[in-house]
């Protein structure tokens, strides 16, 4: 039986397809699209899915959708009501999407898809739950979902057990604590729903001290938050539930400055508001979590929904509450709901059991060696054939010679982060390389740091992990302390307060990936690669040969192991390398 999972119509569309209980194919439609978040119906996502299993829309038993769309402009309607008429114009933009698309959402999946069957709409926080619980591999865990909103929920906690769940709780709109991260975010000069996690980086450089941050205690002044962690927002300070921009006047005057414009000076007064959003934010995390603990008594959590991102946080998880073990979604924003309505819908609604654990997050597409040979031949690429043994050798060589490595190898990742699929490798002893990487390819603020990945078995040696270390760490989830005294040796992954959101990689979820970072250890005597995402800034990951190969060619990228191919960028210089001109967010 195959069930397919659709999130669209916000951000990061994307689909996700169930076989018998178990997840085989999930992807983002950005990926295919080129579109940065794309949120439009994800029809090449789909597509996708179902030519990965050879069948067609007519094998599709379900659809589950990520959210009760009637349900959702009841809310968006009362607050129009309630703000108006300062509501009025941001209601009436607003319009065209509800008439077209959001209201027709069963139209145009039948009309789209040609699909006759039942869809499933579920509540968009219990998609969240699911996403997290039901693929976990806990059989009793509580929850806790965050996110900006869904219809009216923007946070829920509960417990699931076996195949069923129970949110217990919920906070309501306008109060969220995902619309705080991104209305700072916002205030801070970058773009919303997409850099929370540049303000999360920021932090480190503010003042972390809950004593001597003013804006920390500014901020709580704004925020009632109760023992349990429920909290509600005083909205005088926001203006996101009725204009298009999210802080408002008087948050500026709080925060003691205007809205600071994109790409100007970063000022210390900024860095300490950063750190005092993230330290309100761990607050008021933390407390709802000793809650849950309290209420359901149980050890296992699973976070869903897009604060669950915030690996800052996450890191600090296990440490201030009593939970002894942690998963998370790789891909935790309404992007992972495609799985869970999925999964919903096959364990909860239908009522098998459980039969997946998403452990391997590379679920998405793959291009054969002989497809890969025919798009180099076909476009006259100059390229070096490499038996499976050399692969290993010849790029961790390449590395440890500083030189800089798109990295294309199998099932493409599901969720923002790259994984070592869609990677881009270099070496992080080089004190120089994070300069060398912003100035080839990523062009991005100078205080974001480049994460580490490493072998699980060597991780120990070289960070302050939670024992035994959680999961979501295989996914970038968990920010930890460097050790000491590796700081110095690995600069170019080492944030500024000595912390690294590192990966971790075990030999049977990607074995190509972990020997060539153990190769690349016994050159170097450091087990750990600089990993960060195989794109320029603010385009998707890249997906197929062709974009690896032009995000190459465009970037000074020094060449690209793909499949059993070694293309160096000097060999085709047809284009001029201009990165520079499509670096943007
Ligand atoms: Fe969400």
């Amino acid at each position: 039986m195959y069930i397919l999972g659709i999130s669209c119509y916000y951000h990061d569309a994307a689909a996700a397809l169930l076989k018998d209980g178990i997840i085989v194919a999930a992807a983002e439609e950005e990926r295919f699209s080129r579109k940065k978040h794309d949120s439009s119906f994800p029809i090449k996502a789909i597509k996708f899915c179902l030519e990965s299993q050879n069948i067609t829309i007519k094998d599709i038993a379900y659809i589950g959708f990520y959210e009760k769309p009637l349900l959702k402009l009841e809310r968006v309607l009362f607050q129009h009501l309630q703000m108006f008429p300062w509501s009025y114009k941001t209601f009436l933009s607003s319009l065209p999407s509800w008439i077209n698309e959001k209201l027709r959402v069963p139209q145009i999946i039948r009309k789209k898809l040609k699909y006759k069957g039942d869809i499933f709409f579920i509540h968009h926080h219990l998609a969240h739950a699911a996403s997290s619980f039901l693929v976990s591999p806990f059989e009793k865990a509580a929850i806790l979902t965050v996110d900006g909103v869904g219809e009216w929920t923007t946070t829920a906690y509960g417990l699931g057990q076996g195949n069923k769940i129970n949110l217990l709780k919920e906070i309501r709109f306008p109060s969220s604590l995902g619309l705080l991260y991104s209305t700072i975010t916002g205030y801070l000069g970058f773009s919303i729903n997409n850099s929370e996690y540049k303000v999360m980086g920021l932090s480190p450089y503010g003042l972390m001290d809950r004593e001597k941050n003013e804006y920390y205690h500014r901020l709580k002044t704004i925020i009632d938050v109760k023992d349990d962690g429920s909290y509600q927002f005083d909205m005088d300070y926001f203006a996101y539930h009725y204009k298009d921009r999210m802080p408002s006047p008087k948050l500026c005057l709080l925060l003691k400055g205007p809205v600071r414009q994109p790409e100007s000076e970063l000022t210390q007064r900024h860095k300490d508001i950063a750190a005092a959003l993230q330290m309100v934010t761990e607050d008021i995390m933390h407390r709802m979590l000793n809650h849950v603990y309290k209420v359901t008594g149980c050890e296992n959590l699973v976070l869903g929904g897009g604060v669950a991102l915030n690996s800052v946080g996450n890191g600090k998880i296990l440490t201030s509450t009593p939970f002894k073990n942690i998963w998370i979604h790789p891909n935790a924003t309404d992007g992972g709901n495609s799985i869970g309505v999925a999964a919903y819908v096959y364990n909860v609604i239908l009522g098998h059991k459980r039969r997946f654990v998403l452990q391997s997050p590379f679920l998405g597409p793959e291009y054969s060696t002989g497809d890969i040979k025919t798009f180099l031949n076909k476009n006259n690429i100059k390229f070096r054939e490499l038996s499976r043994d050399e692969i290993v050798p010849q790029t961790a060589k390449l590395i440890n010679d500083n030189l800089v490595i798109g990295w294309f190898q199998g099932r493409m990742e599901w969720g923002p982060r790259a994984l070592g699929a869609r990677s881009i490798l270099s070496n992080p002893c080089n004190q120089e390389m994070q300069e060398i990487l912003n100035l080839k390819v990523k062009h991005r603020e100078k205080f974001r740091p480049f994460a580490p990945v490493v072998c699980e078995d060597d991780a120990l040696n070289y960070f302050d992990c939670d024992i035994p270390i959680p999961r979501p760490t295989d996914f970038m989830l968990m920010v930890y302390p460097i050790k000491k005294e590796w700081r110095k040796k690995i600069p170019a992954v080492t944030h500024v307060d000595g912390s690294g959101r590192l990966q971790t990689i075990r030999r049977e979820i990607n074995p190509l990936y972990y020997d060539l970072i153990k190769e690349f250890g016994k050159i170097s005597g450091i087990p750990i690669l600089i990993n960060t995402s195989f794109n320029i800034r603010g385009e998707p990951i890249v997906c197929t040969p062709e974009d690896a190969y032009n995000c190459m060619m465009g970037t000074g990228i020094d060449c690209l192991v793909m499949d059993n191919y070694l293309i160096w960028r000097k060999d085709n210089l047809q284009h001029v390398w201009d990165s520079e001109k499509y670096a943007k967010d």
